[in-house]
């Protein structure tokens, strides 16, 4: 089967400052891929170029190809926005909307036209949000503010929001750092239970839940790829010291 992306030789400059050294590495299909590394290694570099997040910062530089369903994301005329809908983004710092919790989820149905009835509209926010996990604890406060709700149900609004516009892959940037553990066993619990519709990516300091949520991990360094592989062979043995060095705490 095809990898569902497939990034080759990737280098990334902010300016002069390279920050991504020739990157390789597949993902396949409704896999969680962890990311892994010391803070500032290009962890959240390398995500943004998977939805061409990186765009937005004018002195950035991309080479290389990021192929996503066998079309690579940078080739002129790909659809930016169309992109970001198939390949989302949740934030570290949960970011919703000064709107009520369903016009928060109902956002990106509405702006790209996705449903076709008021019922409808109904219907999917329901849906993401019962995929999110939040449908229970929101469903007799729809009409209220984003903003009265918890920090872990913030995040899970986020999420819900990202769901709403049907993407195919998810990318994750350290979801639930901000987060009590009982808020991040909610995330976790729910990355795994996505897993089966979604192909995700997420960035995570904790090790731990690298290894909870992952199929595979990669380990990066000063903007490398250090160690790619199945990440249950990447905790008990993984093939470079360095990557044993820093899962067991040695640096880091
Ligand atoms: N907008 C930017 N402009 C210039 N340099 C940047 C920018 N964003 C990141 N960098 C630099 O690129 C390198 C990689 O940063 P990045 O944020 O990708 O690391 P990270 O692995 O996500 O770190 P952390 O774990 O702290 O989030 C760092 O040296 C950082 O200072
Ligand atoms: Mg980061």
């Amino acid at each position: 089967m095809e990898n569902k992306i497939r990034v080759s030789n990737l280098n990334f400059f902010y300016g002069k400052a390279q920050a991504l050294y020739d990157i390789s590495l597949e993902v396949p299909e409704r896999e969680v891929i962890a990311f892994i590394g010391p803070s500032g290694c290009g962890k959240s570099t390398f995500l943004r170029t998977l939805n061409r997040m990186n765009d937005t910062i004018p002195i950035a530089r991309v080479a290389g190809d990021v192929i996503i369903d066998g079309e690579n994301i940078y080739a002129p005329g790909t659809d930016v926005v169309a992109l970001r809908r198939k390949v989302g983004m949740v934030f570290q710092k949960s970011n919703p909307f000064p709107k009520s919790i369903f016009e928060n989820v109902a956002y990106g149905i509405r702006i790209n036209g996705i449903h076709t009835s008021k019922t409808d509209l109904n219907e999917r926010v329901e849906k993401a949000l019962h995929d999110a996990a939040l449908w229970n604890e929101v469903k007799d406060r729809l009409n209220t503010s984003a903003f009265g709700l918890s920090g872990g149900q913030q995040q899970r609004l986020c999420i819900a929001r990202a769901l709403a516009v049907q993407p195919e892959v998810i990318l994750m940037d350290e979801p639930a750092s901000a987060l009590d553990p009982i808020a991040t066993q909610k995330i976790e619990e729910l990355v795994v239970e996505l897993k089966r519709d979604y192909t995700i990516v997420i960035v995570t300091h904790n090790m731990h839940q690298a290894s909870r949520v992952s199929d595979r991990t990669a380990f990066f360094m000063l903007g490398k790829l250090i160690e790619y592989n199945k990440t249950e062979k990447m905790f008990q043995n993984p093939d470079d010291r360095m990557t044993e060095d820093y899962i067991t705490g040695r640096f880091g």
